[in-house]
């Protein structure tokens, strides 16, 4: 038990949420870096064909392959074993991220000083304050000619709905760039301009930024304007209060160039300080402590075998409670089964590894041959299912049409393995005979046709329809809710778990089915 809480208390697991571009794979590469996970930069690949929205198959075949690796990149540091889960950056891939998120306990948000706060965030944001995750932000590319830190911050805290306190100061932005302070620990770091590729801890302790030690660093102008800034600062911003940041109300804010390796440190040394360690989980029966001494822990994705010959699958699981063991029974809930797991993996950086045993705040990776779905819960025998996957509504649908009815049976199997794996959403009507597939993107209408054909040998089309928008539909009146079923029948269809679903084509739309049916709930997820 002891074992446990040691454990337990090692571990964080976290995401870096960004918009494309910002950031995300340079300060992940720079983390394992100083992690000691990597030997040189360079080694976390870029995966450049998701900022491109070109249909190049092989190329997203090969960052499908790239991603198995670098899913889940695992480091140590000052006695923590931190878990990086990636998140795609790219918008077509949103799903995957807002499922990603469910297994972490806090994020990093990767902010380019230059844009500021893009689309891509709002929308990530909103996901972690629906789930109070707690939320540090590091604001990057300070070697560019970027946006006033102050006006940054009101920015983030206006369009994100969050409150900021800045940890750290910039010196000057873009060309007259000098360095950062560290307005707690009261240290200046100069910034050289030079690429690093490598690890300085090159601080100055400076408690009395009034002192003229700081002229010496950095010259008259950006020591004054420092500690101008840093005087308004005080005086805007509250202390940092740590309960404000775990309940996801206020975030810690570092400033730093990430291809520089510079603000990195700080910022991982604070975030081990500061992020929380694995948290108690909820099940639709209970709340799952960590240190419980049985294991449990959940499916949050499922990477399909890029070879065709292997058609198995890896599930993450992330842990919840209990030890994890190699070779021991587990219940599989929802297939009321029991499973057992030889070749459970790990993943550090690059590597993955068999593991004998795993701790909560861990991700292993269990070799699958369509046993699971994502949000499946394993236990030691309890029944009881982890909350917190939720889908959101897809953005563009379309109708799937079988274009070889030779290939029937292939098609519906290969279509529903890819729901499984959540590379779509899939809601029928008329017992499944029309099937609309929704996305957040077009490019997925092309992976799911690419795979269809290569891994399972069917072909089919995409054809257009007007909808762009699924509510999930509940009502204490169930005679109400019959009547919207029978009455606008084409638009009702149901979901991989039989719920019922309203699908419309725009806000007037649904506006005026919401007032003629006053009883019945439309929820923006699946999750209710
Ligand atoms: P992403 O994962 O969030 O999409 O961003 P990524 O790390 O790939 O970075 C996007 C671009 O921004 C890269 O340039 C990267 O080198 C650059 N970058 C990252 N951090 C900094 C920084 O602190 N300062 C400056 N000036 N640039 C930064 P690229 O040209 O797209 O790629 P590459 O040719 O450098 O590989």
């Amino acid at each position: 038990m002891n074992d446990l809480k040691a454990e337990i208390g090692k571990r964080r697991i976290f995401g870096i949420i960004s918009h494309p571009d910002a950031g995300k794979t340079t300060l992940t590469e720079k983390l394992l870096l100083f992690g000691g996970a990597i030997q040189k930069a360079g080694t976390v690949k870029r995966n450049k064909a998701e900022k491109t929205a070109t249909s190049d198959f092989m190329e997203i075949e090969k960052q499908r392959g790239i991603s198995v690796a670098t899913s889940v990149m695992g480091f140590s540091y000052k006695g923590c074993q931190i878990n990086i889960l990636d998140t795609p950056g790219h918008k077509d891939f949103a799903e995957d991220t807002y499922r990603t998120l469910t297994a972490v306990d806090s994020v990093i948000l990767v902010i380019d000083c230059v844009k500021g706060v893009e689309e891509q965030t709002r929308k990530l944001m909103h996901v972690c304050r629906m789930r109070h995750i707690p939320v540090m932000v590091f604001i990057n590319k300070m070697d560019r000619e970027g946006k006033d830190p102050f006006d940054l911050l009101e920015e983030i805290e206006k369009e994100l709905n969050i409150s900021t306190r800045p940890l750290s100061w910039p010196i000057g932005i873009g060309s007259t760039f000098a360095g950062v302070y560290h307005l707690y620990k009261k240290q200046l770091k100069l910034f050289s301009g030079n690429y690093k590729k490598q690890i300085a801890h090159d601080y100055i302790q400076l408690e009395d930024i009034s002192s003229k030690e700081l002229e010496n660093q950095v010259g008259e102008n950006a020591a004054q304007k420092l500690r101008e800034e840093a005087e308004l600062v005080e005086g805007v911003y509250e202390p940092f209060d740590l309960a404000l940041y775990r309940s996801g109300y206020l975030a810690p804010v570092f400033f730093g160039s990430a291809i520089n390796n510079f603000g990195i440190e700080e910022l991982l040394d604070t975030f081990i300080e500061i992020a929380p360690s694995p948290q108690p989980r909820e099940t639709d029966k209970r709340i799952v402590n960590p240190e419980e001494d049985k294991f449990s822990g959940f499916i949050f994705k499922i990477h399909a075998n890029l070879d065709p010959n292997h058609r198995d699958r890896i599930a993450f699981c992330r842990i919840c409670s209990g030890k994890f063991e190699r070779n021991k029974f587990y219940q599989h809930i929802r297939l009321g089964k029991k499973l057992k797991f030889s070749s459970p993996t790990s993943f550090m950086a690059d590597a993955k590894s068999l593991v004998e045993e795993a701790w909560p705040g861990d991700v292993i990776g269990l070799y699958d041959a369509g046993n699971f779905k994502i949000g499946d819960t394993l236990t030691e025998g309890e029944q009881m299912r982890y909350m917190g996957i939720p889908s959101f509504s897809p953005e563009i649908f379309k109708e799937l049409e079988n274009t070889d009815p030779m290939k029937t049976k292939q098609l519906e199997k290969g279509i529903s393995q890819l729901v499984d794996e959540g590379v779509a959403q899939l809601f029928v009507q008329n017992l499944g005979s029309r099937k609309f597939v929704g996305t957040v993107g077009e490019l997925q209408f092309e992976v799911i046709k690419f795979r269809l054909l290569h891994e399972y040998g069917a072909s089919c089309n995409f054809r257009a329809i007007s909808f762009t928008k699924a509510s999930w539909i509940s009502s204490e009146k169930t005679e109400q809710l019959e009547r919207l079923k029978r009455s606008q029948a084409n638009r009702i269809a149901y979901d991989k778990e039989d719920r019922p679903v309203y699908l419309s084509n725009s806000k007037w739309d649904i506006e005026s089915t919401m007032r003629e049916y006053p009883d019945i709930v439309f929820h923006e997820t699946s999750e209710y």
